[in-house]
């Protein structure tokens, strides 16, 4: 799995990463086994980045009972802000950072983790500096070793302007390129920071997008990512495009230098392998095709913005 500087953390991280939000909301207890499998056959493969986060339901847990005696082979992010499950408080206030902290530590059961990120708050929260704070002590006490932001849009654009973040987790893919059109990632990578690519195969819908596919509803998270690619499509065939839909995705996502790795979720095994492999194997996509992606974006894009 080929590795790349995660900004100036002095990490090198494996390009692709594990999203780990599918297996805390859709895998219960009774799959820990499915979860430990997915996640060995990741660390196995070479991959050594796992992103979950206080709020993504029992992940947390399954990564912890999972693969916490591997410690040492994965850089471990994780994010606050958010209520966790079975948590009390208030979002966004320095004390439901601080307990959130402390809970990931227990259930992942490690006495540091790599990362921990604030988890897309508004400007307003940011601004106000509590949660920051609540981070900063964290890091000075060793509970962590960088602190970053996980958001979007104008929010994502004042984390990396202000400076205090190592790193930068947003969302960025086929239909969704914002990120580079404004400028975002470049400007986190000029600042030397990690940059961490969420949604980086827009849910998957690329291959589902073709008219034969005939697939008009991807969920109520990704249909709006579908609609988008059928536009993209509709402005005709796209010369020398790989036959698989995730492999364009992947392709595209990580054709991008600014784009240190891309965190794709699955709950499937089969999923992985197959990811894995194609990273291995199978990149980069034609130029050409990269080139028409960004060209047809840039043309449709009237009010796309990063979606969370
Ligand atoms: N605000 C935030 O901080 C935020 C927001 C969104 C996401 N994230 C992070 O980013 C991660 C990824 O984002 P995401 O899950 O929304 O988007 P994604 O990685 O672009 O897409 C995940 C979807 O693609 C499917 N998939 C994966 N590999 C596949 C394959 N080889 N063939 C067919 N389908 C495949 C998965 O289904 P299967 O389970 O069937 O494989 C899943 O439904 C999350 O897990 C989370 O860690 C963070």
């Amino acid at each position: 799995m080929q590795t790349v500087p995660f900004g100036n953390t002095g990490f090198n991280a494996s390009r692709l990463g594990v999203g780990l939000s599918e297996i805390g909301s859709q895998f219960s207890i009774s799959d820990q086994g499915q979860a430990t499998t997915m996640l060995n056959t990741a660390l196995d493969a070479g991959i050594n980045f796992l992103d979950t986060s206080a709020c993504y339901g029992i992940s947390e847990i399954l990564v912890g009972k999972g693969v916490a005696e591997r410690r040492d082979d994965y850089f471990l992010a994780t994010k606050a802000g958010h209520i966790a499950l079975g948590a009390a408080g208030e979002e966004w206030t320095y004390q439901t950072v601080v307990d959130s902290i402390d809970r990931s530590l227990r259930l992942l059961q490690t006495d540091h983790v790599d990362l921990v990120q604030l988890h897309s708050c508004g400007i307003d929260v940011l601004e106000k500096g509590d949660v920051i704070r609540a981070l900063q002590e964290a890091e000075q006490a060793g509970k962590t070793r960088f602190i970053g932001y996980s958001g979007d849009n104008e929010a994502a654009h004042w984390a990396v302007d202000s400076g205090l973040f190592a790193t930068l987790q947003t969302s960025y893919n086929i239909v969704e390129q914002r990120a580079r059109t404004s400028g975002l990632l470049e400007k986190a990578t000029d600042r030397g920071m990690g940059t961490i690519i969420k949604r980086p195969i827009a849910g998957g819908v690329w291959g589902k997008s073709r008219p034969e596919a005939g697939i008009d509803d991807a969920g109520h998270y990704n249909t709006p990512y579908l609609l988008r690619a059928k536009a993209v499509r509709a402005l005709g065939p796209i010369e020398d495009e790989p036959a698989d839909g995730i492999l364009t995705a992947l392709g595209y996502t990580l054709g991008d230098p600014n784009a240190n790795v891309a965190i794709v979720g699955t709950t499937n095994p089969s999923h992985m392998a197959t990811n894995i492999s194609q990273i291995d194997n199978d990149l980069p996509i034609p130029d050409s095709v990269i080139t028409e992606l960004k060209q047809r974006f840039e043309q449709l894009d009237k009010d796309w913005t990063q979606r969370t």
